[in-house]
């Protein structure tokens, strides 16, 4: 195995998009930022240099950081922000994943511009257990902002209203030909005809789930999230902000171009979103087509509707384990979280500027009624290695403080979030089922729910409330897929198990960004085990503190 030694310098970067230039934060000058690649097994020292005048942090979307939560990179929760002007290296091992995942900035909405793809090769000596393609190419997904996203945060959350939509979508950081002042620089893949390559699909939009077709060829999807999945062939993938999907097209089809393509699955009934698309184009460099072809606009793909949630969740519903999985048969923590939004009344004496979500509340978000809050003094880790008194408590709520209809008519009086820095406690190796239940608390939302240092399988999901007794029945505990993002689907639910055998603080959040601003995580605490090797390892010297 080997040692892979990287710089990002985070700094203020000219970027042009939609016939603007911005000073964009970038790592390195780049946007998206660089490419990391690695075999299964590599270790990876990232040396981070802020020269950007905001807090920053890097998490590495996805990997497991086994004993190394010290990595892990969330703001607060496993580290102070590195400060302007300082630095921090982050050092980990990838421990038996292979595939596709990325990193992004863990601090405010510096993830906007700040992310890059980490794509893990089969350990030396190992092969893909398909056959080895010819090309890899990553496609990110992502969205832009013309004003600085973290002024639109700031804005959002002061005033208590929705943030603004955003401006464009893009893919490797390219709105496309359908956007004004985008056209000369749009991604071109460049493939040769009867070929099969691989795309690394990575949904790094802030806030939108997103629809993803090829033009003329099908796609077969062969792992997500770094775990190989059954493979299965589809025309369209929809993936959650946060999911990756590695999928193999071959190059089969006459013409010279086709567009690739990317817009919003928007399940949120009546909420405003970004309706735009973004496209790239798939270019034969060889013509197999003759020669007129050539001339030819590309092909474009169909999309499903913004609003086709029986596409989406049908794809979603297709993943399977290549084979039978060791999924816990026995659990030892049973959990039912509630995900959803909803509004929080006014403080007296607030004034209205601050209130204007609808009918003067404040919108927020809340997890089994908790409505997450960062810390500020401390980071979530560092209090608990430490044992540092009033940061936090450990009583997060196994189970919603009141049982209702979560995905009906419901109203808002029932659910007013309470804000709160509570975790809950996992013994070392407890086997551990959350179910997610999603609710119509203001507007009913698909959402991606994302566990930091693990990966867990989901055994069932569904529409409605969830039923023990009914639904149990459909649990798959044969070949469920291995994910660390799930989307439960709008006004459903869906069931995840893991062994929570990395000991740390871990955050569990919807990965809408919006939605995290507004307190929808909660975070896990695990114990050591007995022996070292089953204890988080000490803090790296160079750690911020607050
Ligand atoms: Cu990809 Cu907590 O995030």
């Amino acid at each position: 195995a080997k040692t892979h030694h990287h710089d990002f310098v985070i700094q203020a970067t000219p970027v042009k998009r939609l016939c603007m230039t911005h000073n964009t934060i970038t790592v390195n000058g780049q946007f998206p930022g660089p490419t990391l690649e690695v075999n299964n097994g590599d270790t990876l020292v990232v040396k981070v240099v802020n020269k950007a005048q905001y807090n920053v942090t890097i998490h590495w979307h996805g990997v497991r950081q086994i004993r190394t939560g010290w990595a892990d990179g969330p703001e607060f929760i496993t580290q102070c922000p590195i400060r302007p002007g300082k630095s921090y290296t982050y050092r980990f091992t990838i421990q038996g994943q292979e595939g596709t995942l990325w990193w992004h900035a863990h601090s405010s909405w510096l993830r906007a511009t700040v992310y890059g793809a980490l794509i893990i090769h089969p350990k030396e000596g190992d092969s893909y257990p398909f056959p080895k393609p010819k090309r890899e190419t990553p496609i990110l997904l992502g969205e832009w902002w013309d004003a600085n996203p973290i002024d639109v945060i700031r804005r959002a959350t002061r005033t208590g209203a929705p943030p603004n939509v955003s401006d464009a979508y893009t893919i490797n950081g390219q709105p496309g030909d359908l956007y004004k002042c985008s056209s000369q620089d749009t991604t071109i893949v460049p493939v040769d005809s009867g070929e099969t390559n691989l795309l690394r699909v990575i949904n790094a939009a802030l806030n939108q789930q997103l629809f993803f077709s090829v033009a003329n060829h099908k796609l077969t999807v062969v792992g997500a999230d770094a775990s190989y999945v059954k493979p299965f062939t589809t025309s369209v993938l929809m993936l959650g902000p946060g999911q990756t999907t590695d999928v193999l097209i071959t190059t089969d089809q006459p013409r010279a171009k086709y567009y690739m393509a990317a817009r919003a699955y928007a399940s949120a009934q009546g909420a405003p979103f970004d309706n735009t698309t973004t496209t790239a184009i798939l270019e034969y460099k060889t013509a197999s087509c003759s020669s007129n072809c050539v001339k030819t606009n590309p092909v474009f793909p169909s999309l499903p509707a913004y609003n086709d949630t029986a596409t989406a969740t049908a794809f979603t519903t297709k993943f399977r384990s290549p084979r039978k999985v060791e999924v816990p048969t026995e659990i030892d923590e049973n959990l039912f979280f509630t995900v959803g939004l909803g509004l929080n009344n006014c403080p007296r004496g607030a004034s209205s500027s601050n209130c204007q979500g609808p009918n003067g509340t404040r919108f927020a978000a809340s997890m089994n009624n908790v409505s997450f809050v960062l810390p500020s003094n401390f980071s979530l880790l560092q209090a608990h290695h430490q044992g540092i008194p009033g940061v936090f408590s450990t009583d997060f709520p196994a189970n919603p403080p009141v049982k209702f209809d979560y995905t009906g008519n419901v109203s808002r009086s029932l659910w007013q979030p309470v804000p709160g820095t509570k975790l809950y406690k996992l013994k070392y190796g407890a086997r551990v089922q959350v179910v997610l239940q999603g609710t119509s608390i203001f507007t009913a939302e698909n959402h991606p729910i994302h566990l930091h240092g693990y990966d867990f399988y989901i055994i069932a999901e569904g529409f409605g409330n969830f039923n023990p007794k009914r639904d149990t029945a459909k649990f798959n505990l044969i070949d469920p897929p291995l994910r660390n993002t799930a989307s439960v689907p709008v006004n459903g639910w869906a069931v995840i198990r893991f062994v929570a055998d990395n000991p740390g603080v871990w955050l569990m959040h919807c990965h809408l960004d919006v939605h995290i601003g507004w307190g929808l995580g909660m975070a896990f605490l695990v114990e050591n085990g007995v022996s070292e090797l089953e204890s988080l390892e000490a803090p790296p010297v160079d750690l911020p503190v607050c």
